[in-house]
């Protein structure tokens, strides 16, 4: 069967430009809001072990998978499931993959954009001069009166959902690509600004030691799962998003290259943000499991001491919300994709369909901050006790639809689609680096997933093999 050489939608520049796109989507909220606030509700080091391990084991076999089924398919996540499995002589029904990563990208931007809008509000607060000689309790007031108000998280929600359609209707160059060029680097530095304050806080060693000084006792096998949930969530894998950008990777880019640099990259950033954010909560006497609200209520007090901290936060808050837009894009492109293929649509329209319903299910968790905050519809099981509809939302995509839709990926590209044909995409021979690949993907990453999942539900207690304490 004869497969498209480029996709409909165009292609990538080059192979930087993928790498930077991808770049934009793994580098998000992912990195700087929630890697710190679940690593310091989880104990710290050892759950920031358990991730690393996650990234390195399963996270980049994974994308390097996504990334070769998107190039190969050539199309929206949905549609190159069904080419590919049609070309293995497997079942349509993998293009139920598509869609279970067209629902997932869904519901993760309706809480996203929410969080986002939380940033594009703190960068009008930092130049307003909101935040300077800022206490903890000061910063904490500001919190509370920004995310306690229905009405203005609306506001900023809808904002960003217009911001977010308005780049995805302008496709994959036009809006896409152009985004991301000066978004890493810039962001990048500020971090490192940070990471310089922080270091001369006075508590650069307790917030060290609290991040990488690894204490099995104080992670469980819930802990765990939410580790390996983000790493599919900070590398965007699992549901479809890095496999549409493949689709647009010009021919003959190295995706075991591209793939290492870019999740490099996102760790980086990730560990940086955590280095900035630990010695400001100890310093200040905060708690590190404060919740999603963590860099909210830390970093403002440290803009608010630096010299020149008015200039600096507002670059930090308005490179946060850069960060969250070119990762937001990636989140509706295959459901975006999809529409133009099968619909007929042209991309304005499909953008504009899918940003109002993912609009209108934000309100969702605008609602659990304020009018919902009580509301903890799950309280019955003993890990839901004290989840909101935010909250439960994030759990039902970051570690329960993430992780199965890369098992899936896993499965198909090692178990159903032919050796030849990965070993054709991926390019790398079929020498030690492919073979590794396959293993880690044939039965590393598929067995990971299972045991992770399973010690959870508690049908299979492993914890005293692994030494945790539950
Ligand atoms: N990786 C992004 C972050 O860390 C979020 C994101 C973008 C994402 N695209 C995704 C998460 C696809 C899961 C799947 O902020």
């Amino acid at each position: 069967m004869t497969r498209a050489k480029q996709s409909i939608h165009g292609s990538w520049s080059s192979r930087l430009a993928f790498v930077l796109a991808a770049t934009g989507s793994a580098v998000g909220l992912g990195n700087i809001w929630k890697f710190p606030y679940i690593a310091g509700e989880h104990g710290g080091g050892a759950f920031v072990l358990v991730y690393l391990a996650c990234i390195a084991v399963i996270g980049i076999p994974i994308m390097m998978a996504e990334v070769m089924l998107g190039r190969r398919g050539r199309q929206s996540p949905i549609n190159s499931m069904r080419t590919l499995a049609a070309e293995a002589g497997a079942s349509r029904y993998w293009s139920w993959l598509g869609w279970a990563g067209v629902l997932a990208g869904f519901l993760i931007l309706s809480y996203y954009s929410v969080i986002a809008g939380w940033a594009l509000a703190y960068a009008f607060r930092a130049v307003g001069g909101t935040f300077t000689g800022a206490t903890a309790d000061g910063v904490a007031s500001i919190f509370e009166r920004l995310t306690g108000d229905p009405e203005r998280l609306m506001g900023w929600h809808t904002l960003f959902m217009v911001m977010t359609m308005i780049v995805v209707a302008r496709g994959v160059r036009g809006g896409l690509e152009r985004a991301v060029k000066f978004l890493v680097p810039s962001l990048f530095v500020l971090l490192l600004l940070l990471d310089g304050y922080a270091m001369a806080s006075g508590a650069f060693d307790q917030g060290l030691a609290f991040l990488f000084r690894a204490d099995f006792a104080k992670i469980d096998a819930n802990g765990v799962l939410i580790a390996m949930g983000h790493a599919f969530f900070t590398l965007s894998l699992g549901m479809g998003a890095i496999m549409v950008y493949g689709s647009y990777l010009p021919a003959r880019a190295s995706i075991a290259k591209s793939t290492i640099t870019i999740a490099l990259l996102d760790t980086l950033v990730a560990l940086l943000a955590g280095m900035a954010i630990f010695p400001i909560v100890f310093v200040n006497g905060m708690e590190p499991g404060a919740g999603p609200g963590l860099i909210f209520q830390t970093l403002p007090i440290a803009f608010g001491h630096m010299p020149g901290g008015q200039v600096f936060g507002t670059l930090f808050f308005v490179l946060l919300v850069f960060a969250a837009w070119t990762s937001s894009i990636s989140l509706i492109e295959p459901a975006v994709a999809w529409l133009v293929e099968n619909r007929a649509m042209s991309r304005v329209r499909a953008s504009v369909i899918t940003g109002l319903t993912t609009w209108l299910f934000g309100l969702l968790t605008v609602f659990s901050f304020n009018i919902w905050s009580e509301f903890r519809p799950l309280s019955f099981v003993s890990v839901f006790r004290n989840a909101t509809v935010f909250d439960l939302l994030d759990y039902l995509t970051a570690n329960i639809m993430l992780p199965l839709g890369g098992f899936a990926i896993a499965v198909f590209s090692v178990w159903v689609m032919k050796r030849p044909d990965s070993v054709q995409e991926l390019a790398l021979g079929d020498g030690w680096a492919y073979r590794l690949w396959r293993v880690l993907v044939r039965y590393v990453t598929p067995v990971a997933v299972v045991i992770i999942f399973l010690n959870v539900t508690g049908l299979v207690d492993f914890s005293g093999f692994l030494g945790l304490s539950e």
